[in-house]
């Protein structure tokens, strides 16, 4: 896949390798444009948190380069490369620090230097779109695992950052908070890149998916993807259960029609193919 002049994220044959040797990512080569949301999926151990450690530049390439809005990521530069993303641990234990939920979230904002009103504004929009305003005054240390996972996710949206890293953002999300964070993700204009295993929800945020696993065996649209049987089976990958069972009726009755990838789509084709 070619890359365009100045793309948002750029690597460049990036190895990385942990201090005990294992090699987490073997040569991945990835452009991501400003603005375009994309779907990071595998399996366990792929590297897909390694991944995005790198594109936070948390860590840096064992080998290879990494670019961030045109600019080579060097050690000097990571911590100025680290603040202009919002990065989503896989572990919200990993993310929240603070004694009172409302001070964990207006953490960053605070950081980033901005005035108390400004403050009080972004951490009320994001414990609002994370659903979790009630919790304001809890302390995060109590919560149950997926009110912690909103409590980080409201973090990130009170920083409100150039680029989104998300690392299994619905993981652990009641159904109903699950979809208000797909359409939260689908309002912003931002460039994200979101790992997940939850195939439905890769399918709903975005039209491109990358398979790692150490490396990137697919990269396209899912239409692409549904034609690779050999990739789905190799990254552990499993359809959404409305695309096997639309998948299964065309088998069984011979009709001709372009997938479905939503529930919205499937309606519309089973009303035109139904009698
Ligand atoms: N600190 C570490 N030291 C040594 N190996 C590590 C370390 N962190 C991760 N690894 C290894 O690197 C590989 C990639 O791990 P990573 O967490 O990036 O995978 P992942 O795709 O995010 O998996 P999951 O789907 O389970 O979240 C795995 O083999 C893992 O065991
Ligand atoms: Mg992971």
């Amino acid at each position: 896949m070619g890359c365009a002049v100045i793309n948002a994220l750029r690597l460049n044959g990036v190895v990385y390798s942990y201090e005990d040797g294992t090699r987490a990512l073997d040569g991945v080569d990835l452009c991501i444009e400003a603005g375009e949301r994309v779907a990071l999926v595998g399996p366990n151990g792929a590297g897909k948190s390694t991944l995005l450690h790198i594109l936070d530049a948390l860590y840096l390439p064992t080998e290879g380069e990494l670019e961030i809005m045109g600019a080579k990521v060097t050690k000097k530069t990571a911590p100025d490369a680290t603040r202009r993303a919002g990065f989503l641990f896989q572990d919200p234990d990993d993310q929240i620090f603070m004694p009172r939920v409302w001070d964990d979230v207006a953490f960053g904002p605070i950081n980033m230097g901005l005035d108390e009103e400004e403050v009080t504004r972004r951490v009320e929009r994001g414990l609002s779109l994370a659903g979790v305003t009630e919790y304001a005054d809890r302390v995060p240390h109590h919560l149950s695992f997926g009110e912690k996972k909103r409590v980080a996710i409201a973090g990130i949206l009170a920083m409100d950052p150039e680029i989104f890293l998300m690392d299994e953002p619905t993981a652990n999300l009641d159904p109903q908070g699950r979809r208000a964070l797909v359409n939260v993700l689908l309002s912003l204009n931002k460039t994200m890149v979101i790992a997940t295993h939850d195939l439905s929800v890769a399918f709903e945020l975005t039209d491109r998916v990358i398979v790692l696993k150490r490396r990137v065996l697919y990269d396209g649209d899912f239409r692409g993807l549904m034609a690779r049987p050999d990739v789905i089976t190799e990254a552990n990958l499993e359809l959404p259960s409305l695309v096997r069972a639309l998948e299964g009726w065309r088998k069984r009755t011979g009709r001709e029609f372009e997938m479905p990838l939503t529930v919205d789509e499937a309606i519309e084709t089973l009303s035109r193919k139904l009698p």
